[in-house]
């Protein structure tokens, strides 16, 4: 039990450890979350540090992701939740880190390393549709919330078929909400069609 809780913690540390802000630290020393939307996100790096420095930061988020997962199935011998929870650890982790004061990412590159590794064919669906969404109307963050309500979805179905696994889905189901919350203003812009558009640059407060 107490690995297990030890599990958890680490996955948080791992999680708070945000390359974005890191990244544009060292390239540019600035600080990421002052500029474009504010976010410390792939996305964000896009806008302000360019194509390299952000598929950097989206490999390196979603990796913090598949770790978290791993250490939780090596140290959950067997308990379903352990992973789940670990995963789930480090997707608060980005989105509230405790070496940044707390303000970090929208969690959705950690959610893709935690989702693919928790249960692959079920984000792989989720995913898709969601990569489509975004090809088509060029709004990162609506195919974010559309990966993230499709995967409990996903899930359910597989589920159906294959059996389900609960912890997973509750996960994914906090995931969920959590990745909402955190959507909360571009929710907001894309009602009011003033979301920024991937490769159209971006204004501070997303
Ligand atoms: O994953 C973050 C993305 O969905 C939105 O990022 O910077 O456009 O708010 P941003």
């Amino acid at each position: 039990m107490t690995l297990q809780i030890i599990a958890i913690v680490l996955s948080y540390l791992l999680g708070s450890v945000s390359f974005s802000v890191v990244l544009a630290k060292l390239l540019k020393g600035i600080d990421i979350r002052q500029h474009g939307s504010g976010n410390a996100g792939a996305t964000n790096t896009l806008r302000i540090l360019g194509k390299g420095p952000a598929i950097a930061v989206l490999l390196l988020d979603v990796l913090k992701g598949i770790a978290a997962v791993w250490l939780g199935r090596w140290i959950g011998g067997g308990n379903e939740w352990i992973p789940a929870l670990c995963g789930l650890s480090a997707i608060v982790g980005h989105n509230w880190p405790v070496y940044f004061h707390f303000r970090g990412g929208k969690g959705i590159a950690t959610t893709i390393g935690v989702m693919a590794t928790l249960s692959f064919f079920p984000a792989l669906c989720a995913g898709i549709i969601a990569i489509l969404l975004i090809v088509v109307t060029r709004y990162v963050s609506l195919g974010s919330l559309v990966f993230v309500a499709l995967t409990p979805i996903s899930l359910l179905i597989f589920g159906f078929i294959y059996g389900f696994n609960w912890p997973i889905f509750w996960s994914s189901l906090v995931i969920c909400l959590f990745a909402f919350w955190r959507h909360r203003s571009n929710i907001v812009k894309i009602a009011q069609g003033r979301e920024n558009k991937i490769g159209s640059g971006g204004s501070k407060g997303g």
